[in-house]
């Protein structure tokens, strides 16, 4: 049987990059997808075509009585939210002394507080059924620091308490919650942040272990385990998909010691 079989699942940012190769993995595995994003895709109608019911609607995270009505319509329409997985998110940042405040809130605003709003708008659903699987995406700035993060690692940093939080508070309404903490992930986000910056991205580079960038379809993987029965055991955690990014430091000493 497939993983995620009559599973109804809400992805938010579900247009591209990882929110939308999460959307494709969903709906392979069974589930139907309502799909959220402030853009639209074309990609949307193979997915709409394997699995009716799905589509995807035009709406913007910060907006919590849009997303509301989405969710309420759908519930409406497919009796049930099994899954809301959060991946709408912007990157940036800077020193302190550089970020004006607009941008600070405005990353604040999708990225931590469009994720409380996004589990806001799905909780009552899943209190009532006395289930569901809640699975955010935050990032290893969220675990870890990074140069000029500041605004970015604030709000994925936010993003795993606020994760934690929800799964002490429903843990025994039978609601589990878990992050995803992507590495450096091949996407448009991926590519607008590292296209300004060639140097950092082969810096990086060098400290992925497994000496490559990750792909949407990696965290998909991930994403569907935390949400499938398989994961029924796992609440509160942070599942960190980096390639070895944060496992720790190689100096190539092994490699002088002959290890080809
Ligand atoms: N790509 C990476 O290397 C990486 C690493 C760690 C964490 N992440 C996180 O993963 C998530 C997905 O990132 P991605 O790389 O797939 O980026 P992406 O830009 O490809 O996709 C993000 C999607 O979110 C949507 N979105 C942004 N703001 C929105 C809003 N206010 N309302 C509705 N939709 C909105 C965008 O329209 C876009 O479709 C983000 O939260 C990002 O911070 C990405």
């Amino acid at each position: 049987m497939s993983k995620l079989e009559n599973k109804i699942a809400v992805i938010t940012g579900a247009a591209s990059g990882i929110g939308l190769a999460c959307a494709k993995r969903y709906v392979q595995e069974g589930a139907t997808v309502v799909g959220i994003d402030r853009q639209a895709c074309d990609d949307w109608q193979a997915i709409t075509d394997h699995a009716p019911g799905s589509c995807l609607h035009q709406a913007d995270v910060t907006d919590s009585r849009e997303l509301k009505s989405i969710v309420d319509s759908s519930i409406v329409e497919l009796g049930a939210v099994d899954v809301l997985l959060t991946a709408a998110g912007i990157g940036d940042g800077g020193p302190v002394n550089m970020l004006d405040e607009d941008a600070w809130d405005r990353v604040i605003d999708i990225n931590l507080k469009g994720t409380y709003l996004s589990i806001k708008a799905v909780i009552d659903q899943m209190i009532s059924q006395r289930s569901g699987s809640i699975i955010t995406v935050a990032s290893v700035e969220g675990i870890n620091g990074t140069e000029g993060g500041s605004a970015y690692n604030a709000s994925k940093g936010g993003v795993v308490l606020l994760s934690k939080n929800v799964a002490i508070d429903y843990g025994r309404l039978g609601i589990r919650c878990n992050t995803i903490c992507p590495g450096f992930i091949e996407t448009p986000l991926f590519d607008s942040v590292m296209d300004a910056m060639p140097d950092f991205k082969a810096d990086i580079k060098k400290q992925i272990k497994l000496g490559r960038f990750g792909r949407a379809e990696e965290i998909a993987g991930a994403a569907c385990f935390l949400a499938s029965d398989d994961a029924s055991y796992m609440t509160g955690q942070s599942l960190v998909v980096d390639g070895g990014y944060t496992a720790g430091h190689s100096h190539g000493i092994v490699e002088l010691m002959g290890l080809v």
